[in-house]
């Protein structure tokens, strides 16, 4: 066969991979998947030099609490580091349930299944129970793993503007009266830390029959009553008809929920393929996230100490003009509008001992690059203080 440079179309699978763009660009600034080669707390070592980690979603800081690694410390020697199978089959153990009773009534709810990854129980809380001939109405700034849901499901999708109730109930009206619907939202988005008009999506959500699913894997912990999340914050609890989120967060572990009415997690246990055919929760991390769970409510300073650090953290970002995107929770962007600043911005507060994410067009909308920030109740005045100089000092180099 005839080879020119001219003609570089990749012709295989493994070609096209291999000549990406980003994947190039990764290889070039390797801006992503930094390997740390220690950690404790919010302070993590990178290339043998101490960092402030100032991207972490431990919102509450409980990954390194005492209580919390003991229980993950005790449940490996009791019950091994893996149960090596799903619920449904060999994989299920009295932790599980006992976490799953714990939450459910933490979150106000009859019933609550738990999986792996946040990110199964998000696009499981979406897949299981829509399907073909439904119509989801999605936030058009929802997480990667309900859009993916929503795949799954096979159901059609409406988007409506990110946040806009009015724009809801205008895609709603737009769709025939009998065509089954969900609404699917998130508590607190995840890239942008604003809150969901939870009240009046809810309300335009009722009036149009729709089914309802709120991933809070943002607001939990953070929100709320010790943490409930964005539905107890607004006293909605009993609209939401799904509430799903994650432990990787404000609980210090991994895995994720899906709660609701008993019936309906009962549904999600036999229907959900995503639920059935994946390995259960490891012995050390249901510990894990099932005492942050006690933590949560017996030690309301963490959550205090959050919003204490997020009111100070915030304030000293708009003092210097920076744009946070209105965030209004600890996960906090900061927007510098264009690749090459985000770029510059985000490399002079390495250069300062601060650790960052970038988060660049498509993960966010054209116009929006950002280095997305999130802070912890276990940053200390000091590091704040380190924090500012690090922004004071990036904002003048971008
Ligand atoms: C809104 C949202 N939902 C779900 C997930 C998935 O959670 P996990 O990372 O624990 O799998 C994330 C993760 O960042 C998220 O931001």
């Amino acid at each position: 066969m005839a080879f020119s440079i001219f003609s570089r179309s990749p012709s295989t699978i493994a070609d096209r991979c291999k000549s990406d763009q980003a994947t190039k660009l990764r290889l070039r600034y390797a801006p992503y998947y930094h390997a740390m080669e220690a950690q404790q707390g919010t302070t993590v070592r990178l290339q043998g030099r101490d960092m402030i980690m100032l991207a972490s979603n431990d919102y509450l800081g409980l990954s390194f609490h005492p209580k919390v690694i003991e229980a993950a410390r005790a449940a490996l020697l009791q019950w091994g580091a893996s149960t090596t199978g799903a619920r449904i089959s060999n994989g299920s153990r009295a932790y599980h349930v006992e976490l799953e009773e714990k939450l459910a009534a933490f979150l106000g709810k009859q019933a609550c299944h738990i999986h792996a990854a946040g990110y199964l129980s998000c696009l499981s809380g979406v897949a299981a129970f829509a399907q073909k001939g439904d119509v989801v109405l999605a936030d058009k700034n929802i997480h990667s793993c309900l859009w993916d849901g929503i795949r799954l499901s096979t159901a059609t999708v409406e988007r409506f503007s990110h946040n806009n109730p009015g724009d809801l109930d205008a895609v709603a009206t737009s769709l025939p009266p009998e065509t089954p619907k969900m609404m699917v939202v998130e508590g607190v988005y995840s890239m942008e830390g604003h809150i969901a008009h939870l009240p009046e999506l809810l309300s335009v959500a009722k009036e149009h029959n729709c089914f309802n699913v709120l991933d809070d894997a943002h607001g939990f912990g953070v929100l709320g009553r010790q943490g409930r999340g964005t539905a107890d914050h607004f006293g909605l609890t009993d609209q939401v008809d799904i509430l799903c989120g994650s432990m990787s967060k404000s609980l210090a572990s991994t895995g994720g929920f899906v709660a609701g009415d008993r019936d309906l997690i009962e549904y999600l246990r036999t229907h959900g393929k995503h639920t059935i055919f994946s390995a259960s929760l490891s012995p050390s991390q249901a510990a894990a996230a099932s005492t942050a769970l006690d933590v949560l409510q017996t030690e309301p300073e963490h959550l205090e100490r959050l919003w204490h650090n997020t009111r100070r953290y915030t304030a000293m970002l708009k003092s210097l003009g920076l744009d946070t995107w209105g965030s209004e929770t600890p996960a906090v962007p900061i927007v510098l509008g264009d690749k090459q600043r985000a770029y510059t911005f985000w490399q002079a507060l390495m250069e300062k001992g601060v650790f960052t994410v970038m988060s660049i067009a498509p993960a966010v909308p054209p116009g929006k690059d950002l280095i997305r920030t999130a802070i912890s109740a276990g940053h200390t005045d000091e590091q704040l203080d380190r924090i500012a100089e690090a922004m004071a000092y990036a904002l003048k180099k971008a």
